[in-house]
């Protein structure tokens, strides 16, 4: 470790040792003294490290991170640190309503407050379940005080009469399979309640698993931290040295804008396409640059993205789970391998252990090539995403690697035009509408209909539903119809692996085309030059946009709660992160 600052630049120094001031340091001691701090642990010149708590029995996800935090203070202390664990607003992924979305950006601004408006010098970001991971970093972001994020982990495998259930992409099974009879509510209960056998996060690369592996894949977790399931032995060591590096990180002044420079976002863009992340990542990564003045928009992930091969054979678009995963090598494993290919485009840059992605990742591949492929032998050739444009839209995300071949034979098979496909629009005005309409057969829905789902984006639907995946009326699925193009400006589950365009912005509550469209409105999509257009005459558009105007925009249901208030007054598109207006203004605030 190279020292850069010493005690005297602690920013805890201000509060617990400032000469200038000694009646407000006895002031701002004598609390902290309450319940069995010593003046030596707060006076001596130990750094002092927040936790910043994400787990608790509302977050049954993070929950584990409680136990986990033992080790963190023990890391700490070993390493002559002081330590405060700092409560975070709770969020679960799929217990809150109307989404836990809407509260990554309350997470952020509370613990931008907590951690600048406190005496801290270092954070660990305990992360797991899909929105801690942005809402924490993002707050590191704007502070930027030293941080190192730790992974609660994932749950262990889920298994099923020898099957292995993933959380998230059963349900996804498991309707279908209700739906088609073959399986009744019990049932249902049951397959689903069988993906979860274990604390921890998600064991499918959803959200919660492609946000943790590109918190390390940005550099902001020790190397091989992100995969280790939660139960295992590794993962309380893990949280053991990560409490001790973060001390050490103060001392080097290692800050996150240090680590998440342009560069390593690019690194973070190649490595998602590899790990076949969610859909869900371009909106929190955006955000997360967007908060460090670093650039970075839905173009950047196709052209950085769009041709790296998919590498791990995790569901939804492929077979295993996080165990394996683990197993396989986790992430270091996989950067080894795209490193080894000439694939990562910047692996100089440093990571949180104070050594570059190549000096800690270059030398490791596949420890088993079915879960973790080689870039020889990928899954998919072309996995990263494409960023559709045209008059419904200025930006949309589409995984082109979940394309399934029934999908493909259906809609992309046209010798004459092989990438793209037109159809007659149904248009459901959000999800509510979707389930009133979507069975019923007077809608007239055949294979033939592209599905759009609006009013879900930010605005629309406080913090955007993820119900752009829609499924297919039960009279198609009784015909073998799995599956029909599906359009939105909400979000999906990085837990379905269907091939929706999706994250739509601007949405159609914030003036976007997908307003005007209407029922049985011809449209193009084509996924070789990223368009997606209504096939209607300009004038008839401008009328439809008139009348909009006239009834008072398009609408939207009634706020539930003050925040949802403020939410929508502030928030921004999708395509630029989702962040509050005014708040990326604010960088670097820890030296204010
Ligand atoms: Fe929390 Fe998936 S619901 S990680
Ligand atoms: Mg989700």
């Amino acid at each position: 470790m190279t020292k850069k600052i010493g005690i005297e630049d602690l920013r805890s120094r201000k509060w617990f040792m400032n000469p200038d001031n000694p009646e407000m340091t006895a002031l701002y001691l004598e609390r902290y003294l309450n319940y069995g701090l010593t003046r030596d642990e707060l006076q001596s010149g130990k750094p002092i490290i927040g936790i910043a708590q994400t787990g608790s029995d509302l977050s049954p996800c993070n929950r584990h991170h409680l136990e986990l935090t033992k080790r963190v203070r023990d890391g700490i202390i070993a390493a002559g640190g002081t330590c405060i664990e700092v409560p975070v607003h709770p969020i679960q992924e799929t217990g809150k309503r109307p989404t836990a979305m809407l509260d990554r950006n309350l997470a952020y601004l509370s613990l931008v407050e907590t951690l600048f408006g406190y005496p801290l010098d270092g954070v660990v970001l305990n992360i797991g379940c899909d929105k801690t991971t942005p809402a924490l970093l993002m707050a590191a972001a704007t502070v930027n005080i030293p941080a190192i994020a730790l992974s609660v982990g994932p749950m262990l495998n889920g298994w099923f009469r020898g099957q292995r259930t993933g959380s998230g992409s059963i349900v996804w099974q498991a309707r279908e399979m209700m739906a088609k009879g073959e399986i009744d509510g019990e049932g249902f209960m049951e397959l689903v309640a069988s993906s979860a056998p274990s604390v921890g996060y998600c064991n499918t690369m959803g959200t919660a698993t492609t946000m943790n592996s590109l918190a390390e894949a940005l550099g902001m977790q020790l190397p091989g931290s992100a995969a280790i399931p939660a139960p295992y032995r590794e993962r309380s060591q893990i949280s053991y040295e990560t409490g001790k590096r973060i001390v050490d990180m103060v001392w080097e002044d290692l800050r996150p804008s240090n680590i998440m420079t342009r560069e390593a976002f690019e690194n973070t863009i190649v490595i998602n396409s590899a790990i076949g992340g969610s859909t869900n990542a371009p909106i929190h990564l955006n955000g997360i640059a967007k908060h460090l003045d670093v650039p970075l928009n839905n173009d950047d992930w196709q052209q950085v993205g769009h041709h790296v091969p998919l590498l791990v054979n995790l569901q939804p678009a492929g077979e295993y789970l996080g165990e394996d995963y683990q197993h396989a090598g986790g992430v270091p494993a996989v950067i080894g391998e795209l490193i080894a290919a000439d694939l990562l485009p910047h692996p100089d840059v440093i990571t949180a252990n104070g050594k570059t992605m190549r000096e800690n990742c270059a030398h490791l591949r596949s420890e088993d090539t079915k879960v973790i492929k080689p870039v020889s032998d990928p899954l998919k050739a072309e996995a990263g995403f494409i960023n559709l444009k045209g008059n419904l839209f200025d930006s949309a995300i589409m995984k082109t690697s979940v394309i399934s071949e029934e999908f493909r034979n259906r809609y992309l098979s046209n010798p004459d035009d092989p990438e793209a496909f037109e159809g007659r629009a149904v248009v459901f005005d959000g999800p509510e509408d979707f389930h009133h309409r979507i069975d019923d057969e007077a809608e007239g829905i055949d294979e033939h209909c592209i599905l759009f789902m609006r009013g879900a984006g930010p605005k629309g639907y406080p913090g955007g539903a993820e119900v752009v995946n829609m499924r297919a009326p039960d009279y198609l699925l009784k015909k073998g119809i799995q599956a029909l193009p599906c359009v939105g400006d909400g979000r999906q589950s990085g837990t379905s692996g269907s091939p929706s365009i999706l994250n739509a912005s601007p949405e159609a509550a914030d003036g976007g085309g997908l307003a005007l469209l209407e029922n049985g409105d011809r449209v193009r999509i084509d996924l070789k030059k990223c368009t997606a257009d209504m096939l209607v005459d300009d004038a008839i558009l401008q009328a439809r946009a008139e009348a909009i105007m006239a009834a008072g925009g398009y609408p939207v249901p009634e706020s539930q709660s003050p925040w949802q208030e403020i939410f929508r007054d502030y928030v921004g598109r999708f395509d630029e992160g989702m962040t509050l207006r005014g708040a990326t203004k604010y960088q670097d605030i820890s030296r204010r």
